[in-house]
């Protein structure tokens, strides 16, 4: 092969490996944020008392038994009218976990038993294994508050993301 097409099948092969790495196709080092998914009311109505959420955290039953309840929620009175409480429930269940390719969202949903209708992403085993190695102690901390404080450690937990290398845990 004369070198010069040799230097160009090089190229064509650099160019396309860090193009699919940039895209998110290839998973480098537990890279691969959930896909894109946001909504207004969403947005506004459930970013009030914590962090939002990524729809693909949670399957389908869990977020419509979530919307089905929002007048007890965690102690809490989130109650909306009507169509904006539908319009959030469609949005979210077309974002679900079972519905995503997202290998993180995939592995939420295989690991909660069928029968299981989980409100708590903190409460499911994909969690709880993936966090075996935090001490409660560290949740509790002054700037962390909880486990469902996910934003604290994973600066891009709002966009879905929880890279290893995104990973701080604040002193
Ligand atoms: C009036 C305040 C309030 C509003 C508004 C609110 N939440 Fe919550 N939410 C809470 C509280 C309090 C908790 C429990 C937090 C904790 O234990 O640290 C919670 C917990 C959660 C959790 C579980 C987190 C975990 O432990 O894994 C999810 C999911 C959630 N909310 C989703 C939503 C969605 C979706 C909306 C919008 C429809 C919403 N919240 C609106 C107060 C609220
Ligand atoms: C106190 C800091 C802290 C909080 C709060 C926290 N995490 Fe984590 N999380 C970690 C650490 C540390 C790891 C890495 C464990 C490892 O590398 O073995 C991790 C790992 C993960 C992983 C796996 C990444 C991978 O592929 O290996 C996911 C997904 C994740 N967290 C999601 C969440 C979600 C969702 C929340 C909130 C409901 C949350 N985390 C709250 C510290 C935290």
């Amino acid at each position: 092969m004369k070198k010069w097409m040799q230097f160009l099948i090089l190229m064509t092969s650099i160019t396309s490996t860090s193009a699919l790495l940039a895209s998110g196709g290839i998973d480098g080092g537990g890279g691969n944020a959930m896909p894109p998914a946001t909504n207004a009311k969403w947005k506004t109505e459930c970013s009030g008392c914590h962090m939002l959420y990524h729809p693909g955290l949670l399957p389908e039953r869990s977020w419509n038994k979530m919307m089905n309840g929002l007048d007890k929620h965690f102690g809490e009175n989130a109650t909306l009218d009507a169509a904006t409480r539908d319009e959030i429930k469609r949005f979210l269940v077309a974002n679900s976990a079972e519905k995503s390719t997202n290998r993180r969202s995939n592995r939420i949903d295989q690991s909660i038993p069928s029968d299981a209708t989980p409100l708590r992403i903190t409460e499911t085993r994909y969690f709880t294994s993936k966090h075996d190695e935090v001490s409660p102690l560290t949740f509790k901390r002054k700037n962390i508050g909880s486990a469902a404080n996910c934003i604290a450690c994973h600066k891009n937990a709002e966009k879905g993301d929880f890279s290893e290398s995104q990973i701080r845990i604040p002193r």
